[in-house]
Formats: C-alpha cells, structure tokens, sequence
C-alpha cells in the first residue's frame, strides 16, 4: 500500500507527485456541468482537484477496486460536504454499478489502462467505459508510453496508442485526440500520451 501526497490510500503510485494534473485536466476542457469520472482514482487527487479548482458543478465519480481508496473518498465526501461526488467500489472490467448506460460525459484513466492488459482484461475494460460512455462523451486514456524504461510498469503491460486505437475501434469507438507530447521528462523525451475516444 502507498501513502500518497494527500494521504489518501491508494493500490499503486499516485500519479500527484510526477504528473501535472493540470496539464491532465486542461486536455479535458471541461465546462463545468459535466458528468465527470475518474475511473482508477486511486487517492482521488484529479477528482478531488476538478471539484476543489475546477468548481466543477456535475456529477464527479471517483471508482476504484482498492476498497481503502474508496473509503478514504468517502471520507473527504463527508467531511467536505461535497454533494456531486459519488465514490464506488467496482472493478471497472467488470462492470461499474449503479452508473447508467451512456450516463458519463468524460471518462478519465490516469495510469489504470496498462492494469487492464495486466489482467488479460482489454475487452472488458473497454466495454465498460462504451457502456457508461454518452453519445457525445469521451474517454480519455493516459498511460506510459510503451518503452523499455526503468520508470513505471513493465514494458510488456504498456501499449502504444496505436495498439489503444486498434482495440477501440474493434469495440466501435473511434480516436478523436492523441497527444504524444505530456506527462514526465525523462532521458527518452515525454514519458505518456494521452488519447480520446468516442463512441463511432
Ligand atoms: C497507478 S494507480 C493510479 C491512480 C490515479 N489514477 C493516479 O493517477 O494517481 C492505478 C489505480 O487503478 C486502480 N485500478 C487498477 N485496476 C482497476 C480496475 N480493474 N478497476 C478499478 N480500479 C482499478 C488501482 O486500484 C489504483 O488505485
């Protein structure tokens, strides 16, 4: 178990220390009236910072498998009082409960998407995040670009966004953004990319 920054649990790195979750959430442009959901929250830092910075006024779920993320969440629900922010406990590859089909306007995975691979759960995971996904909503991925580097998950989890486009489009959602230049500086250049999809 980790002990991030916020010293909310999280099951695995907290990404609050080596990525900017403001050049995250810009890539977003939200508007404030969104159903938002950080999907793998881990200790909630981006869902807590769209809430707290970003005065956002829409639904903002934060879903996590480790039941001590979520726990903690609900924690700084209560003591908050936030009212917009729903916490659930869910392996996201096997379904989310009580979010509704095409109920999420921006779906956002910070560093989650290689645990899915991690567990031979492509296809599960990218048909949950179709299901809850709206029409006009997106999903946007962020992961480590996949090279053989020291830093982050081993090399045969990660994925290129090619490979990402490749298994959403099997799944009827189309790329509608990539960005290959974000995350951290390491010697190779950006550690991550950052890609969207939408449903076709
Ligand atoms: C590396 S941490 C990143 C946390 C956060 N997104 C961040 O950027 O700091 C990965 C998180 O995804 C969660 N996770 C991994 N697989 C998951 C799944 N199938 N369903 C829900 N959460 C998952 C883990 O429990 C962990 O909190």
């Amino acid at each position: 178990m980790m002990m991030p920054e916020n010293g909310h649990r999280a099951h695995g790195f907290s990404s609050a220390i080596f990525l900017d979750s403001d050049e995250i959430l810009k890539e977003l442009d939200l508007k404030g009236s969104e159903v938002f959901m950080d999907a793998g929250c881990g200790d909630g830092h981006n869902a807590i910072k769209v809430i707290e910075d970003y005065g956002h006024r829409g639904t903002v779920y934060a879903v996590d498998i480790y039941d001590a993320s979520i726990e903690d969440m609900e924690k700084y629900k209560t003591e908050n009082g936030v009212e917009n922010l729903i916490n659930i406990e869910a392996d996201i590859t096997e379904g989310i409960p009580g979010v509704e089909d095409s109920s999420v306007d921006v779906v956002l995975l910070v560093n989650v998407f290689h645990g899915f691979k991690a567990s031979r759960k492509l296809d599960e995971g990218v048909e949950e995040l179709k299901r809850i996904v709206s029409a006009d909503g997106k999903i946007a991925v962020m992961d480590y670009k996949a090279w053989d580097v020291p830093k982050g998950p081993p090399t045969q989890v990660r994925s290129s966004p090619e490979e990402l486009e490749k298994l959403f489009n099997a799944h009827g959602l189309k790329k509608i953004y990539l960005n290959e230049e974000i995350g951290e500086d390491i010697p190779q250049g950006k550690s991550h990319y950052l890609i969207m999809f939408q449903k076709e």
